[in-house]
């Protein structure tokens, strides 16, 4: 409103509008306070959702953390895909076990693979998460060794049992059967009788020197422990198999890692790397094999490992690899791992096989360093 308006209207009018100014600038003012008032809550406000924000993102990297460090796998799914996988969980190939865990819909169990054993359980997420859920992997591999181990002794050592019963048995007619045979031959038979008798007589003492294996290793009582360098004694007997093995244009390698004093049958430890590399020659068929030798110290234990690229086995030749009498060649008898399983044995040690059909086998032969 112009002045020359205001100053043409009457005195009340003037006082009127001048009481409404008064009215209009105190509520402006009161507006711009209030705004000030809201403008520090908001700000505070503000700060609040920031710092709330930074709890909430060290919750999650804690939990993060706290998941990525529990020793058992954690995965969270959808039951079609995997929505969070831990460290543990991707280290034990998760995405392979999902779809071996997503058939069935069990609820817990047990799986296998090439390398371990998982026990895992699975359970619906709730509040939110409908439709997901989480599954829990444990590492058993270590446990599932040990019971096999125990399931495997206790088996064999009833097998040896029985077998060294009947080796005795046969032992006494046999020993009576080489010396009437020895009788009849120092006298006067035909050449083709000679011929039969002697035929025999190699059976005989095939036979003999079988049982005498069975006897011996069964239960190696005459166990001659000495200190020594475990990997001196691989040493020579690789050098000693280097030849036939080279003959068959099979490559033998030893990496000798711990050289350090351990506690063994230095003999029988020979006869058992003769028997493991034996063993691994004969699996190879393919022309570029290699059998690697390594001598290495795992804690208390010096570990020797044979590891071949021959034909490999199939579990079920895997479960019965060490029974005695079992064999899957022509010409083999199936005593050398049973009788190196006892030497192993006796040396308070225990042997661990893996093996894929097609690629090849590995031995480990754990021999406590101390005398067991
Ligand atoms: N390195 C290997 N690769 C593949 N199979 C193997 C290996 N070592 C052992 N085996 C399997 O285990 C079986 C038993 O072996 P073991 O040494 O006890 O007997 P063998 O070799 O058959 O006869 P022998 O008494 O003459 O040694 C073999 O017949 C073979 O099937
Ligand atoms: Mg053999």
């Amino acid at each position: 409103m112009h002045l020359a308006t205001l100053r043409d209207m009457p005195a009340t009018e003037t006082q009127i509008l001048q009481n409404a100014f008064q009215e209009f600038s105190r509520a402006s003012d009161s507006i711009i306070n209030y705004y000030a008032v809201l403008e520090n809550q908001i700000r505070e406000l503000k700060k609040e959702v920031e710092e709330k924000n930074r709890e909430l993102t060290r919750a999650g990297e804690y939990l993060y953390n706290l998941l990525n460090s529990l020793p058992v796998g954690v995965v969270v799914t959808n039951t079609a895909d995997v929505l969070f996988a831990n460290k543990a969980a991707q280290k034990l190939g998760s995405t392979e076990f999902l779809s071996r865990l997503n058939n069935g819909g069990r609820k817990s169990g047990e799986l296998k693979n090439g390398t371990g054993y998982y026990r895992w359980k699975r359970e619906n997420l709730e509040s939110g998460f409908e439709s997901k859920e989480v599954i829990v992997l444990e590492d058993v591999t270590e446990v599932e060794r040990m019971k096999e181990r125990v399931e495997r002794d206790d088996r064999l050592m009833a097998m040896g049992e029985m077998a060294a019963r009947i080796a005795h048995e046969i032992k006494n007619p046999l020993g009576s059967m080489e010396l009437f045979l020895s009788m009849l031959l120092d006298g006067k038979l035909k050449a083709k009788e000679k011929e039969y008798a002697n035929y025999i007589l190699f059976g005989v003492k095939t036979v003999d020197r079988i049982i005498n294996n069975i006897l011996t290793y069964t239960k190696p009582k005459t166990l001659a422990l000495c200190e020594g360098t475990l990997s001196r004694v691989v040493r020579d007997t690789v050098d000693f198999m280097k030849v036939s093995a080279e003959t068959r244009g099979i490559t033998l390698r030893l990496n000798a890692d711990f050289e350090g004093p351990c506690y063994f049958d230095p003999d029988l430890m020979k006869l058992v790397l003769m028997n493991f590399i034996s063993n691994a020659i004969e699996a190879i068929s393919r022309p570029e094999g290699v059998i690697v030798i390594d001598v290495k110290e795992e804690r208390e234990r010096a570990v020797i490992t044979i590891t071949d690229n021959g034909t490999g086995m199939s579990e079920e030749v895997q479960k019965n690899i060490f029974n005695p009498f079992f064999t899957t060649k022509d010409k083999g008898v199936g005593l050398g791992l049973f009788i190196v399983y006892n030497i192993i044995k006796a040396h308070g040690g225990y042997v661990e096989v893996e093996s894929a059909e097609g690629s090849g086998t590995s031995f480990s032969l754990y021999i406590p360093k101390d005398e067991a």
